[in-house]
């Protein structure tokens, strides 16, 4: 193994959901470790939690602004910055980052702004950065397995897409928002324009556009906000047409009681059917057309070896989110090591959810507001 990559991270301090479940993927892969952190939590705790996790005192900032003058100005740089804030500041740390020629890592939805989003691959561009966005389900072994079915022409031309996403767990706190008491999701200052729509609808939208390769041509939206003191949605409806004749129904929830993090798809072509249920990823549901459906099992000998590379365990021993956080990285470490030893990179040869997939999950939220905002009308995406 050539020498370990170095990363930096901004957000994930004590107690956040998802910076941690970063760094555990990370550790799973073995190649990188974290030697730079920035976070605004207070500064005592923010030393300690940073030594906790192997930071040296003098690379634990209180800012990504201070962060990203001093790291970028090292010999030593680190290879990539991880963003795992809320999401109004991924737009300006991933800017900060890239203009010291810093990969970046961040996190759905990529920003606020389709512009935003142009500006940063546009920098990121000027300054040879590579750039992922990590939406989480496209690194599940049976998300490459279904891509690589619908590449196959296994299931044939893609008729209908059907994509849910409901979750409960805010629920309580977004019945009771006060202006004091209000989860950043909830917030537009920090939020963005949507909530259900931006941080699940956009994992449905690139989940389909990954894995099927459909651009979205129209949609028409319709966006609920259920409980008291809410201003942003947290329930949405979108009826999709793809360009090429493909139709699909999108349903996102956050008050749907009794559902955890239940994103189910189903793609429907003239030949067959797939089905992916990310409570149950390491399974894919494949129905040919006049043929008993199958259960195909992530770890089996009989996947593509495009999915296979992917697996890490016999099958029937579980692999879940922290792997597939970890496949992503995997992907991006790939290229970063590629373009470390000269080669020419095509981002969107490593599998990995590239910065136009970010702005294209931007685009969509943005178009379902101005579609619900119109009333439900049909809006065309550029
Ligand atoms: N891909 C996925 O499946 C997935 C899952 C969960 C969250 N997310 C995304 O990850 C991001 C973080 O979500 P979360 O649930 O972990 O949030 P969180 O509120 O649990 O954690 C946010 C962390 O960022 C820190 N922070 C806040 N403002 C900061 C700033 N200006 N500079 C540095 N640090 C700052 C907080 O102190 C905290 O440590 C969001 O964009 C969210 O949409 C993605």
């Amino acid at each position: 193994m050539s020498e370990k990559l170095k990363y930096g991270m901004i957000g994930g301090g004590p107690g956040a959901f998802i910076g941690g479940v970063h760094r555990a993927a990370i550790r799973i892969n073995d190649e990188a470790e974290l030697v730079a952190w920035a976070d605004v939590i207070p500064e005592e705790a923010r030393l300690k939690a940073g030594v906790d996790m192997g930071v040296a005192p003098d690379r634990i900032y209180g800012s990504f602004d201070e962060m990203a003058a001093a790291e970028g100005a090292r010999e030593d740089k680190i290879d990539w910055i991880d963003i795992v804030t809320p999401n109004a500041f991924h737009y300006p740390a991933a800017k900060a980052f890239l203009e010291k020629g810093i990969h970046v890592v961040c996190e759905k939805p990529l920003c606020f702004t389709k512009e935003q989003g142009e500006d940063l691959k546009r920098i990121a561009a000027e300054n040879g950065a590579l750039f992922a966005v990590t939406y989480v389900y496209t690194g599940h072994v049976m998300a490459r397995e279904a891509r690589q079915l619908v590449r196959d022409g296994v299931i044939g031309e893609i008729r209908m897409v059907m994509g849910e996403y409901p979750q409960d767990w805010l629920l309580d706190a977004l019945e009771t928002i006060t202006e004091d008491n209000k989860p950043w999701r909830a917030d537009p200052k920090l939020s963005g324009r949507g909530a259900a729509v931006a941080d699940l609808g956009t994992h449905i939208e690139n989940w389909v556009s990954y894995v099927t390769g459909l651009q979205i041509e129209k949609l028409a939206c319709n966006l609920d906000v259920f409980g008291k003191g809410g201003v942003l949605d947290n329930n949405v409806e979108a009826l999709i047409k793809f360009k090429g004749g493909a139709t699909g129904i999108y349903w996102t929830s956050q008050v749907a009681i009794g559902f955890d993090n239940a994103l189910k798809i189903r793609i429907f072509g003239d030949k067959g059917t797939l089905e992916f249920v990310q409570e149950e990823n390491n399974y894919l549901r494949v129905s040919l057309r006049g043929e008993p459906p199958k259960i195909y099992s992530r770890g089996a000998g009989y996947l593509t070896p495009e999915a296979k590379k992917y697996g890490r365990v016999p099958t029937g021993h579980p692999e879940g989110l922290t792997e597939a956080f970890a496949n992503i990285y995997k992907d991006f470490a790939a290229a970063i090591r590629d373009k470390k030893a000269g080669k020419d990179i095509v981002e969107d040869d490593y599998g990995y959810p590239t910065v136009q997939m970010g702005i294209d999950g931007v685009e969509f939220f943005n178009k379902c507001v101005d579609s619900h905002e119109a009333g439900a009308v049909w809006v065309n995406i550029e």
